[in-house]
């Protein structure tokens, strides 16, 4: 689609709106990277950039956000010539701490990539002699995507043999955050932050589907650099960064966790780096408040978890996860308790900072409260009375026993135990969703002995959540016609495939976080261990089917980032476990106090006069 062809939407209303709303690029305040509009009529904003990669000086940048045959186009454009992006490929991909020369040799071997991709031939490469990790990295390397010069991501599957490549060729937000943690971890900082910096000026723009506007402050799911015929100059291209914020997604789902992760990454970054300079920066600082008011903001919520479509985070299709699905409660706590960390007091974000207080409170124990399942528990559920109104009631979600599967009475060991998958009125979903569980201990949303419950649950359940290969997404799967209803049909979420209870090896870097902060490595050591034995034979496939995950995945992608990315991470950790300090959140005191006052004002599971809600402010 040629540049010229573009109509030009930059949000011109929200110009004279207060600089809480505007985009990010009229409040940036760094001089490295600015952005001002400079033609009115019509309307395009340009940007200069002294970059960090000192290579692409040449290139002028302009961002605009444009109306393309009826569809609401979102760019941020750079001119820029071929040689450039080579040029400026060596030398990035170079690690700072040196390479061997046999590595060298590989990098200059290695197929370019040329707007987000390589040539075809570029992956399945021989390894030779070269260890996992080794061909791990070269892998990682080679699915960088570059902007203008500059690595600003990495695409979710580099699979030379695939016919359909889908949206596979794209910068996924969520898949990138393993990516960008391995880069961190090695001390390649400029990639990480040229995708925060990039994917947040993405934020800001208006985005529409049939007319209709999703809430500011909505991170995209996923970003394609596009390289166009320069408007009035053929002998030029000009890239742009084309984003989805689920608008041309398979089932149109909203990517909600998208800018959880954002916030989560940017928290590691700084931890990782010791550079706060970006988080502190005026458009950063916008941008984590922006997601913040579209997650704070006030709905019908009886509950204080975050209510969200199904298929809005890493399941993103059809799988009977709408409501309110752990994985996104997990990210969002994750995510409020490092924006809290970064937000520098002002006046105008009081209050903010204490709706964010007082949701962190209320969330956590909600969870630990109403989602936590053993064997306790469920003997209680067993023998709930039902229809129960008022204040005291025990079972305050109408939950009939008789929703308690029969899978679950002789699979939940006599120790350990974990977060439900979703909690409804009259609902609750018991099966075992690994992230969200995982990121519940990352986070410490999940107690200190929920922590532990839970990885004793996995080691418990280890023939059927890890078997041949770490790590089943959610347990068990749907099958027959509730398979039918609940996914409708859907051919891709076949019973132990994919979504529907199918092995991602990515799971394996949360495993590895969530195992180092609880003082038990050795349990992803031995997930890594398993997953050594096959995944690199298995071309780093994205997910595994069959109940022991034996199979690679039907329609699984080959040479999936994350995968790649997954593992590297998980054996960066355990060589440095003091790492995981990066990604983890200690619970504070005041937060323990606020859920030790809520508990005595909520009495567990007894009946009695009612007592005042306090509202509690940390
Ligand atoms: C699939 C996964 C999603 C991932 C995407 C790209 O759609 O469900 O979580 O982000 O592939 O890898």
């Amino acid at each position: 689609m040629a540049a010229s062809e573009t109509v030009l939407r930059v949000p011109l209303g929200s110009l004279s709106q207060s600089c809480y709303y505007l985009p990010s690029f009229f409040v940036n305040s760094t001089p490295n990277l600015s952005f001002k509009p400079v033609n009115r009529n019509r309307k395009t904003v340009r940007c200069t950039n002294s970059h960090e990669v000192s290579s692409v000086s040449k290139h002028s940048f302009h961002s605009s956000n444009c109306v393309l045959k009826g569809k609401k186009f979102v760019s941020t454009i750079c001119k820029c010539q071929k040689h450039d992006v080579e040029e400026s490929f060596r030398s990035t991909v170079l690690p700072s701490d040196g390479l061997s020369s046999e590595l060298k040799s590989d990098l200059d071997e290695m197929p370019l990539p040329v707007n987000g991709s390589v040539s075809s031939n570029g992956n399945a490469q021989s390894v030779g002699t070269k260890s996992i990790e080794d061909e791990a990295w070269d892998l990682l390397r080679q699915s960088v995507v570059f902007y203008c010069g500059s690595p600003i991501g990495t695409i979710a599957a580099n699979d030379p043999n695939s016919t359909s490549v889908l949206n596979y060729d794209q910068v996924f937000i969520r898949d990138f955050i393993p990516s960008g943690i391995a880069f961190l971890l090695k001390g390649e900082y400029d990639i990480v932050r040229n995708f925060i910096l990039y994917t947040l000026q993405l934020q800001s723009w208006e985005k529409t589907m049939d007319c209709h506007s999703p809430g500011q402050g909505l991170m995209p799911c996923s970003f394609k650099v596009k390289t166009v015929p320069l408007d009035g100059d053929d002998s030029m291209t000009e890239e742009v960064l084309d984003p989805d914020f689920g608008e041309a997604a398979i089932g149109r789902v909203a990517p909600v966790d998208s800018g959880l992760w954002w916030i989560i990454l940017l928290r590691a970054y700084g931890k990782c780096t010791g550079d706060l300079s970006v988080q502190e920066r005026v458009d950063v600082q916008t941008g984590i408040k922006m997601i913040l008011k579209l997650c704070l903001a006030d709905g019908f919520d009886m509950f204080p978890t975050l209510l969200v479509t199904d298929g809005s985070c890493m399941i993103d299709r059809r799988m009977g996860i709408h409501g309110h699905p752990l994985e996104i409660q997990a990210l969002f706590y994750s995510a409020l308790v490092c924006a809290r960390e970064m937000l520098t007091p002002e006046d105008g974000s009081a209050d903010l900072i204490r709706a964010l207080n007082n949701r962190l409170v209320a969330l956590n124990f909600h969870i630990r409260e109403y989602y936590w399942l053993d064997l306790k528990k469920i003997n209680e559920i067993y023998r709930y009375q039902t229809e129960e109104y008022s204040y005291d009631a025990v079972n305050k979600f109408n939950i009939y026993p008789d929703q308690i599967p029969s899978w679950l009475v002789d699979f939940m060991p006599n120790r350990g135990g974990y977060l439900i998958g979703n909690l409804q009125p009259a609902h609750m979903d018991f099966r075992f969703f690994t992230l969200g569980n995982l990121w519940s201990i990352v986070s410490s949303l999940a107690s200190n002995d929920q922590s532990h419950a839970i990885l004793d649950f996995i080691e418990a359940k280890w023939a059927e959540l890890v078997a041949d290969m770490p790590l089943k997404i959610c347990y068990p799967a749907m099958e027959g016609e509730e398979w039918r209803i609940i996914t409708g049909s859907d051919p891709k979420n076949t019973p132990w495939s994919y979504h529907n209870g199918g092995a991602w090896p990515t799971l394996l870097w949360q495993l590895t976080v969530a195992s180092i902060k609880m003082g038990r490595p050795e349990i992803a050591e031995k997930a890594v261990e398993l997953a050594e034995r096959r995944i690199s034979l298995d071309k780093w496939p994205e997910y595994y089917d069959t109940k022991r995950a034996r199979f690679i995945g039907k329609q699984a992608r080959l040479y999936q980032t994350w995968s790649i990315a997954g593992y590297l991470v998980a054996k960066l950790l355990l060589a440095n476990p003091d790492a995981a300090k990066f990604l983890t959140s200690e619970e504070d005191s005041d937060l323990r106090n606020a859920f030790s006052c809520m508990l005595s004002a909520n009495p567990r599971r007894t009946r009695g006069p009612k007592k005042a809600q306090q509202p509690f402010i940390v």
